[in-house]
């Protein structure tokens, strides 16, 4: 059914019509129609979520877990988050300063919902996941994207070019690292560059760190956290799904200021009211006993990662670096104009999902992300059918 077709278009909001579809999911929808497909399309780890954590679920339910909490979220998972965060940024990170949400997407609505408004703007480093972007533009407000560039050793960011894109009109700065889809991690001094400019110009700090855990050399990427004192203009946000493998549970976090908490309560109560709460039972016991299977996880990314890299770096249609961080690679193909109509076409003459370089805004055409979040055997079936189609 065309809703499109029943629904009078004046009866929806012009900036909501405007919106595209996700092209990730357009090519996931295509593929999932024809069926047989390998889906290297999403973010999303190949294992389901360690038992000791589904366990810990059963377990809340067992217990009658079953109930509305806080708006904040479960105290037990807000101390949790504030002891395991502590250590990884070398300051006290206090549990008054976390709010518990309904996945990092949602988190993302929040803090979009409270910051941006008809006439502002919120600048970012692009190519970028879509999700960020559109939430922006449903509150109203512009997206100003800055271009990361692919140089030898990895995607790059010119922070000058980033500050020169903030106005008067500028509420946040969107950062996103390390990034989807490049793999880009922002080093520590352009972390402190940044936030020297923002407490000058007054503007927030939108740091989306939910690939944080998901770095290939050192315990975590640098964090906004790290630097920031409690009352800076930053707001960091950060989810269970990549961590620990916990995509379909939608439990994310906000670590803000003590005084934007009681706009971002009043927020989770008017879109969520809160988090599920026997999930956030459960995520208590992933952050105090996940440590071994991060570690894990990202040891098998790092591989995957070099097996993609290995493969595809000799094809001579294809330029790709190693990302830094998360768990993609986003490659350019030579003499592809157009990536969607690609990954279509991957998908249906060679059963392969990848998502279209298109789907991430400008920088992003003539790229096809892959997530390598997966076993080698199923990384080297679909390379053998990439390059064949490659050429
Ligand atoms: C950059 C980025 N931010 C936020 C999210 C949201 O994650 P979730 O809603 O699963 O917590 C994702 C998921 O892919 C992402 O890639």
């Amino acid at each position: 059914m065309d809703l499109t077709t029943q629904i009078p278009p004046a009866d929806i909001r012009p900036g909501i019509l405007r919106l595209d579809d996700s092209r990730i999911r357009e090519v996931a929808h295509y593929g999932m129609k024809l069926g047989g497909v390998v889906p290297l399309w999403f973010g999303e780890p190949d294992e389901p979520t360690p038992a000791f954590i589904c366990e810990a679920a059963a377990e809340a339910l067992r217990q009658g877990h079953t109930f509305y909490t806080e708006s904040a979220g479960v105290p037990e998972l807000r101390a949790a988050l504030a002891e395991y965060l502590t250590p990884l940024c070398g300051r006290t990170i206090s549990p008054e300063r976390i709010v518990i949400t309904a996945s990092g997407m949602n988190a993302i609505q929040i803090v979009m919902q409270s910051l941006v408004d008809a006439g502002t703007n919120v600048v970012t480093t692009s190519p970028l996941w879509p999700n960020c972007s559109e939430t922006v533009r449903i509150m109203g407000g512009e997206v100003r994207p800055v271009l990361l560039s692919m140089g030898n050793d990895g995607w790059q960011l010119d922070i000058e070019r980033l500050m020169d894109a903030c106005n008067g009109n500028t509420r946040a700065l969107f950062i996103n690292s390390p990034n989807n889809p490049t793999g880009w991690v922002m080093p520590r001094d352009q972390q402190q560059a940044l936030l020297d400019f923002a407490r000058e110009k007054g503007i927030w700090i939108i740091a989306d760190e939910v690939y944080d855990r998901m770095v290939f050399e050192g315990k975590r990427a640098p964090s906004f956290l790290d630097i920031a004192s409690e009352d800076d203009p930053v707001l960091a946000l950060n989810s269970f799904s990549k961590s620990w493998s916990m995509t379909g549970w939608r439990m994310g976090w906000i670590t803000a200021p003590l005084g934007m908490i009681p706009t971002l309560l009043k927020m989770n109560e008017f879109n969520t009211a809160s988090a599920s709460t026997f999930a956030q039972h459960a995520g208590v016991v992933a952050v105090k006993q996940g440590e071994p299977f991060i570690a894990r996880s990202v040891a098998r990314y790092k591989q995957g990662r070099d097996l993609v890299y290995d493969r595809l770096s000799q094809h001579p249609r294809v330029r790709i670096v190693q990302p830094k961080g998360a768990f993609y690679h986003f490659f350019a193909v030579d003499g592809m104009t157009d990536s969607l109509d690609f990954a279509k076409r991957l998908v249906a003459e060679h059963r392969v999902g990848l998502a279209p370089g298109s789907a991430f805004g400008p920088g992003g055409e003539g790229h096809l992300r892959l997530c390598f979040a997966n076993s080698p055997e199923i990384l080297n079936h679909c390379l053998d059918r990439i390059e064949t189609m490659l050429g």
